[in-house]
């Protein structure tokens, strides 16, 4: 039997009550994210049990135990205080996952500061833009990353502290940079876990629009309470699991899933600091003794690509429930896994702005494979006419994701931008920006986003964006970013490039604009492809039509094309 049990049953009695009692939270008193995943485990007795098992990209090992992680983060805590962090600022960690990511993230939330994670990979342009728009005070890196950080801070006055984890002394610290050493410093037992309330902002994390730069999402502390409840029955996690939840905390998968929920819930996680390896990945799930696995369809079509003989070689029979998030998973990846695996990937649907898992097939309940499943209990979605925003009255018909706002983990804003969030609500629905189909039993399919985001193995990529950099490049006149199919990833970015004069397309030419995208950027953000044409469609106003390019990739009809300016 599954924590979730009955669907019709859990629909009729929900209440977010649920998740406040079990956590013991009272309307109106403190509730601060960082002393739940911790403090709070330790007083249940379960200071002993593991929390984090992690392992290095070279094989090396560290366990923590409920309280060597309230120790820790207490010692982060104590620093930031020490440092002159005050509630409310915002606190960027900037690094590889490294056991310091996890810890630090619970750390920062103690002090009332806001955690902004940021995906190591970032190129300085990604990294600057972020800590620009949220006003960073204070980064957390690794002497590995700290360059990029050095290239830019002289444009960020706001950023007062860089904090290196891993100094060793060998090279000079620079002006505003300060070593850190959770284990060097030891734990601190005593810390006043800052009192944040329901609404006091806990995370920002940021994410990509289709104009404009990204967007930082920001979170509050009574998020927990959905987090909590769907992480326990949406992901099924049990006081006994090891749970693995491949996301990087640079995405909300991994803060909401990777951090908060199995800490709050006192269960024992593993991390695995490597990259993607068929074999890698399952020697990890075999030694652990991994039981609920949560990954996403790129890493799930990887894997698949690796074939069934690999799989043989593991003994992965401890896996009890495996969960998928962030992209359409295809149901060749579900009948696979029932194959392989001998039980399904359940998908889960939901958002950077959502906080939580709002759509999903259940444990225990059928599997539809190719559907994302039921909406949660609490959680109020629908598939809306896109004329008129209002909910179609009968099943079947493609609209809009609508979700009625108000559950605990919705996001509270846009940092400092008003306008775009605003801009998500219609009719009284929160727009999700991505369109479905409902069926006869409430189950949504997954039709495409609708908008020019490029979601490429599960990450959101502005076209926006990579087309700025583009320009950056002292070659390029204009460009038009859009997507291309791609057999693992769903898609990945391909760009479309005038040159200015005195340059010439070629291979070379090719490669140094996506390094350059690259270092910009990110290897996420990087064109996979660079196609050199003469003009680009505009319309008559001049506006590039990337639609056109799209459909031209996709081998689909390109639709309206009246107001091109060369037809
Ligand atoms: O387009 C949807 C897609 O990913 C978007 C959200 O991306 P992000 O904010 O980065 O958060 C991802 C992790 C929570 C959605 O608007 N998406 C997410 N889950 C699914 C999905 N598309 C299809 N199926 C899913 N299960």
């Amino acid at each position: 039997m599954s924590n979730f049990g009955n669907y019709e049953d859990r629909i009729k009695n929900f209440s977010w009550l649920i998740s406040e009692q079990e956590l013991g939270y009272q309307p109106g008193q403190p509730i601060n994210i960082g002393w739940y995943c911790s403090d709070r485990v330790c007083q249940q007795g379960k200071g002993d049990k593991t929390a984090l098992i992690w392992e290095g990209f070279g094989g090396e090992k560290k366990v923590y135990s409920y309280n060597d992680l309230r120790l820790y983060s207490n010692a982060f805590a104590r620093f930031l205080t020490d440092s002159g962090i005050k509630a409310g600022d915002r606190v960027c960690l900037f690094m590889d996952r490294i056991p310091e990511l996890y810890i630090g993230f619970v750390g920062i939330l103690k002090t009332g500061a806001i955690a902004q994670p940021l995906f190591s990979a970032f190129g300085e342009d990604s990294l600057f833009v972020r800590l620009e728009n949220a006003q960073t005070t204070a980064i957390f890196t690794q002497k590995k990353h700290v360059s990029k950080v050095r290239k830019i801070k002289d444009k960020l006055p706001h950023l007062k502290h860089i904090f290196i984890v891993d100094y060793d002394g060998k090279n000079p610290l620079q002006d505003r940079e300060k070593a850190f050493s959770m284990e060097g410093l030891g734990g601190v037992e005593d810390y006043d876990v800052y009192p944040t309330y329901a609404e006091s902002p806990s995370v920002l994390h940021y994410t990509s629009g289709t104009t404009g730069m990204p967007k930082g999402v920001q979170h509050v502390h009574y998020s927990l309470i959905s987090q909590y409840l769907t992480a326990k029955w949406v992901l099924d996690l049990r006081d006994d699991d090891i749970y693995w939840c491949t996301a990087d905390p640079g995405w909300v998968t991994g803060t909401s899933y990777g951090i908060i929920a199995p800490f709050a819930l006192g269960v024992t996680q593993c991390v695995l600091d490597s990259g993607f390896s068929a074999e890698a990945w399952y020697r990890f799930i075999e030694k652990n003794k991994v039981t609920v696995w949560y990954s996403a369809p790129t890493a799930i079509r990887s894997l698949m690509k690796a074939g069934d003989e690999i799989i043989k070689k593991f003994d992965l029979s401890s896996l009890r429930h495996l969960a998928s998030v962030g992209e359409p998973l295809n149901p060749e990846a579900v009948n696979w896994s029932i194959r392989v695996f001998n039980k399904p990937f359940h998908d889960t649907y939901w958002q950077t702005e959502t906080g939580c898992i709002l759509i999903t097939n259940f444990p225990g309940m059928p599997v539809k494979p190719g559907s994302m499943g039921r909406a949660f209990p609490g959680i109020t979605a629908t598939v809306l006419n896109p004329n008129n925003h209002e909910p179609y009255p009968q099943p079947g018909r493609i609209g809009l994701i609508g979700i009625k706002p108000g559950w605990p983990s919705m996001m509270r804003g846009y940092w400092k931008n008003e306008e775009a969030y605003k801009n998500k609500f219609r009719n009284g629905w929160y727009l999700t920006g991505d369109r479905a189909r409902l069926d006869g039993d409430g189950y949504f399919w997954f039709v495409g986003r609708d908008d020019d985001i490029i979601n490429t193995g599960g990450h959101l990529v502005s076209p926006f964006e990579v087309e700025s950099a583009l320009l950056e490049h002292l070659a390029v006149a204009e460009s038009a970013v859009v997507s291309k199919p791609d057999p693992i990833n769903m898609e990945v970015v391909k760009a479309f490039v005038t040159l200015k004069p005195g340059h010439t397309p070629s291979k070379d030419m090719e490669l140094d604009i996506m390094n350059f995208i690259r270092k910009k950027l990110s290897p996420l953000a990087m064109p996979q492809e660079i196609e050199f044409v003469d003009t680009l469609p505009k319309t008559r106003s001049g506006k590039i039509m990337r639609r056109i390019l799209h459909a031209k990739e996709w081998g689909e009809e390109a639709g309206d094309t009246s107001t091109l300016e060369n037809e």
